[in-house]
């Protein structure tokens, strides 16, 4: 089940940039314990409003889509490192939730010509093709059973992309394998590329180690405060 929360929350929009998220604590109860990481999909810095898209996999999320309209939620944000958006020419590949994020990022680098790759496993779960219309300027889609674009991966279509167009950036968020696939044909090509995290976390602050991944130059980072966007050679062995 796919919710979309919108919260009013006029501090965090005023500031938000792409790629950072918001952490939500859930219940009132000890459990669970931990607040829960979303990634802020959308930003209205007029109204004050920030939109989350989140899929409902465990009890904390069971949680929050429980919440009747109107309750206070308490959520602490904006939190990470968001894109670099030094971009005239930029490609968005996602796939899943990870599209959360990149529609923040779309529309924030709108009116420049976005084009955004998503895949999916069937076509139900490429509803996100209509939340990115209007935004981008193409939208390619890939699913595994093929019902919707071309049967596929993301990365079996990526190839083909990149010979066609000049991009100056990629953007990718999603499962890791993906990532690391689209990494490393942007690399062959020379094209600079930032992908996002989303890992389990704790305190979301930098305080506890929880979320460390490995860095490529032997030292670790911290997905909640060194990313969740970092450059991909920074973390991916390519
Ligand atoms: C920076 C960041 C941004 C995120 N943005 C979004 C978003 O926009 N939308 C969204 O739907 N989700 C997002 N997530 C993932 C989201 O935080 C988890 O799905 C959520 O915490 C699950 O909580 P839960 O209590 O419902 O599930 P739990 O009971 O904690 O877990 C249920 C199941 O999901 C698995 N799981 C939990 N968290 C993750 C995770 N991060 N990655 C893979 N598997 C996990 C568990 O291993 C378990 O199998 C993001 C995560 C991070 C770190
Ligand atoms: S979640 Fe605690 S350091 Fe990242």
């Amino acid at each position: 089940m796919i919710k979309r929360l919108t919260l009013g929350a006029p501090a965090i929009a005023r500031t938000a940039q792409p790629g950072q998220f918001v952490h939500v604590r859930v219940g009132e109860s000890y459990h669970p314990l931990l607040r829960r990481p979303l990634s802020i999909a959308e930003v209205d810095r007029e109204v004050g409003n920030i939109t989350v898209i989140y899929r409902v996999v465990g009890k904390g999320t069971a949680l929050l889509a429980s919440l009747p309209p109107g309750e206070f939620v308490d959520c602490m944000g904006p939190l990470g490192n968001g894109f670099d958006m030094n971009t005239e020419r930029p490609l968005l590949v996602g796939g899943g939730m990870g599209l959360a994020p990149l529609l923040f990022l779309a529309k924030a680098l709108c009116p420049k010509p976005v084009t955004a790759l998503m895949g999916g496993r069937t076509k139900e779960e490429l509803w996100w093709r209509n939340v990115f219309l209007g935004t981008c300027r193409s939208i390619h889609v890939t699913t595994d059973d093929g019902s919707m674009g071309r049967r596929g991966f993301t990365i079996d279509l990526l190839p083909e992309l990149l010979e066609n167009c000049k991009y100056d950036r990629i953007y990718a968020c999603g499962p890791l394998r993906m990532m690391e696939g689209v990494a490393r044909l942007a690399r062959d090509k020379g094209i600079p590329c930032q992908i996002s995290f989303e890992d389990h976390m704790a305190c979301g602050v930098g305080a506890c180690l929880s979320c460390t991944c490995a860095g490529t130059d032997g030292k670790r980072r911290k997905v909640c405060s060194d990313g969740p966007v970092f450059w991909a050679e920074e973390v991916l062995e390519l």
